[in-house]
C-alpha cells in the first residue's frame, strides 16, 4: 500500500507500551504511519521517506551506557520531529543538554502549563494548564543549546522542549493517551502544520490502493486464499473479491481446532453472505495425527503453521495456475514479529508469521499487512461484511490447540468446544459479549472431585476469561457479575460430561498473557 507514497508519519520505537498507539492516533488523522525498531538504518528511513518522525518513550534511561538509541543522522534528514518521554529524553542527551534521575518522578495525572506561542500548542484555546499523561522517573535539568522550554509540569520544569527553527520538539507526557487533555490537537498541530501531511489515510483511498496494488501484483494469476473465517481473513476475501474476482479461490482447512459449529457458520457468512466460492478442507485427521503426544506450547504453534502451510500446498495442486497465498496477517502481527526477532525473551510466535516455514511454493499476498484491526473493521463494514462478523472476538491461529493444556486430543477438542460455546452463548444473551474484548476457555489438564446427585465424580477443570484491553499488548480481567459466572458454571457442570469445576481466571497481561500457551 506505500506504493502511492502517502505522506507518511515514522516512528520510531524504543520499547513503550503505547507505540502501537501513537502509530493509530496518527491514522486517525488520516495520515498513514509506520513503526519501526530503534535499529532501523538511515537508508531504510529514507526509502520511507517520512514527512515527519516521532520517537517513542520507552523503559530505558539515557543515563544508561547501553541505552537505546537510534542513528543519529535523522537530524539531518531535515524533516521535523517530536521525542516522547524518553524520545525527548534521548533527543536532549544527542544536542548535550543535562538529563538526571531525578526523586521526583511523575507518574498518572498531573498539570501542564504550556507556552502559547509555540507552534506544538496551536489552536489550545481551552485554558491555562492542561491535565495531561505522565510516566517517567528521568528529567531534563540543563536545556540543550538552541532549545527553549515550552511547558512545565508540577514537578517538572522543562516538561517539553522545542528548537523552533529545526523543528525538534519533545515533551515529557504523552499525547497518545485519551487521559491527556488535548492530547489530540498537539499529535495533529504535528503531523498537520508542522509536517504538513496532508490526510490521505483514508478508508476509501485505503481500499482503492489495495485494490490496485494486488490487481498490479496478481495481474491474471489466481490467488488462493486460506480463510480462517475470522475478521482479518474475512474482510480480505473480499478486497481480492472486489479486486480479482473469478481470479480468487478461497480454501477454508478444518484443522479439527475450530470451535464449535465454526465450519458451517464461516460456510454460511462466505458462501450465502459474501457470495464467495468456497472449497471446505477436512483435514482434522492430519492436524491431530501430527500433534500426538506434543506438549510445549511453542511446538504446537510451529507443528500447526506447517501443517496449515503444506495441507494449502498439496489442495493447491488440485488447481491449475495458483501462484498466489493470500494472507490476513496484519500489522500488529508485523511489528510485534519484528521486534521480538531482536529481542531475548520472544513471548510467543505468531501463527502468522514467525510460525510460517521459511520455504514456501507461494508468493504471498497480504493487502492488510499494514493496517491495525480497527481499520481492517472499517474496511470490512464499507465492504459489506456482516457486521456480526466485524464485532467477533479474536481467535488464535492455532485454535482451541492453544487452549488445551499439554497433548492435544479429539475428546479434549470437543469438551472445549462445548465449554466455550456456553460461555460464548451466555455472555452474549446477557449483553456482554460487545463490552469484552475477548472471552475464551481453557482445557486444564487436571481432574477435580465433585458430587452429582449422589454420585461421586472425578473429572476435567476448565478455566474461564474475559478481558478488556485497547491493543492486547496490556489487558484487565473483566469484572463479570458473579451471577452471570455462577449461570455460566452451573449450565457447564450440567451440560458438559466430564467436567466437574470451573474457575474464572482474574489475571492481567502482564503479567499474564490473554491466553493460557
Ligand atoms: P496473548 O496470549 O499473547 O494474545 O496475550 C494476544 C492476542 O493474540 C491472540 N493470539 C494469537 N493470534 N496466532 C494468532 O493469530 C497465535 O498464535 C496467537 N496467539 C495469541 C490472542 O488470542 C489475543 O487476542
Amino acid at each position: 500500500m506505500q506504493n502511492t507514497n502517502p505522506d507518511t508519519i515514522l516512528i520510531i520505537d524504543f520499547g513503550s507500551q503505547y507505540t502501537q498507539l501513537i502509530a493509530r492516533r496518527v491514522r486517525e488523522k488520516n495520515v498513514f504511519s509506520v513503526v519501526k525498531p530503534n535499529d532501523v538504518n538511515i537508508k531504510d528511513i529514507k526509502n520511507i521517506n517520512p514527512k515527519g518522525i516521532i520517537l517513542s518513550g520507552g523503559p530505558e534511561s539515557v543515563s544508561n551506557k547501553r541505552k537505546l538509541q537510534v542513528s543519529k543522522s535523522i537530524f539531518n534528514l531535515d524533516v521535523p520531529i517530536l521525542g516522547i518521554c524518553y524520545g525527548m529524553q534521548l533527543i536532549a542527551d544527542y544536542f548535550n543538554g543535562t538529563v538526571i534521575s531525578s526523586t521526583k518522578k511523575e507518574f498518572g495525572h498531573t498539570n501542564f502549563v504550556y507556552n502559547k506561542t509555540s507552534s506544538l500548542f496551536n489552536h489550545i484555546n481551552l485554558k491555562k494548564k492542561l491535565n495531561v499523561w505522565m510516566s517517567h522517573s528521568d528529567n531534563i535539568a540543563k536545556l540543550p543549546k538552541n532549545f527553549t522550554c515550552i511547558g512545565s509540569s508540577t514537578n517538572t520544569k522543562i516538561s517539553a522542549f522545542a528548537y523552533e527553527n529545526k523543528k525538534i520538539y519533545g515533551l515529557q507526557f504523552h499525547p497518545e493517551v485519551t487521559h491527556t487533555e488535548c492530547g489530540n490537537i498537539i499529535i495533529s498541530n504535528f503531523i498537520h502544520h508542522i509536517c504538513k501531511c496532508k490526510k490521505s489515510w483514508t478508508t476509501r483511498n485505503i481500499i482503492n490502493e489495495s485494490i490496485q496494488n494486488i490487481k498490479n501484483s496478481v495481474q491474471n494469476n489466481k490467488v488462493l486464499l486460506a480463510l480462517s473465517g475470522g475478521v482479518d481473513s474475512t474482510v480480505v476475501a473480499a478486497l481480492l473479491k472486489r479486486a480479482i474476482g473469478k481470479q480468487l479461490t478461497c480454501v477454508f482447512i478444518n484443522t479439527g481446532l475450530l470451535r464449535k459449529n465454526e465450519v458451517n457458520e464461516v460456510k454460511f457468512n462466505i458462501t450465502k453472505k459474501l457470495k464467495i466460492k468456497l472449497t471446505i478442507v477436512n483435514a482434522e485427521n492430519i492436524f491431530f495425527k501430527k500433534l500426538r503426544n506434543i506438549t510445549d506450547p511453542e511446538k504446537k504453534r510451529k507443528i500447526i503453521g506447517e501443517t496449515f502451510i503444506r495441507v494449502f500446498e498439496s489442495e493447491s495442486k488440485k488447481y491449475k495456475d495458483i501462484k498466489y497465498l493470500g494472507q490476513g496477517t496484519i500489522y500488529p502481527d508485523v511489528i510485534e514479529s519484528s521486534s521480538d526477532s531482536k529481542k531475548s525473551d520472544v513471548i510467543k510466535s505468531h501463527h502468522n508469521v514467525g510460525g510460517l516455514p521459511k520455504k514456501i511454493n507461494f508468493k504471498l499476498i497480504e493487502p492488510i499487512r499494514n493496517l491495525f484491526k480497527d481499520e481492517v473493521r472499517k474496511i470490512g463494514k464499507t465492504l459489506s461484511v456482516p457486521e456480526e462478523l466485524l464485532s467477533r472476538h479474536p481467535f488464535p491461529g492455532p485454535g482451541l490447540a492453544v487452549r488445551i493444556i499439554g497433548e492435544v486430543t479429539k475428546d479434549k477438542v470437543a469438551i472445549l468446544q462445548d465449554v466455550d460455546s456456553i460461555f460464548i452463548e451466555e455472555i452474549k444473551n446477557q449483553g456482554y459479549y460487545n463490552q469484552i474484548s475477548q472471552a475464551l476457555a481453557v482445557f486444564l489438564p487436571i481432574k477435580s472431585v465433585g458430587v452429582m446427585g449422589d454420585q461421586r465424580k472425578y473429572n476435567y477443570v476448565v478455566a474461564i476469561r474475559a478481558v478488556n484491553t485497547i491493543d492486547f499488548m496490556t489487558a484487565n480481567a473483566c469484572e463479570l457479575p458473579y451471577k452471570l459466572l455462577k449461570q455460566i458454571s452451573t449450565r457447564i457442570v450440567n451440560e458438559v460430561p466430564n467436567v466437574s469445576r470451573v474457575v474464572y481466571d482474574i489475571t492481567s497481561k502482564p503479567p499474564g498473557t490473554i491466553e493460557w500457551e
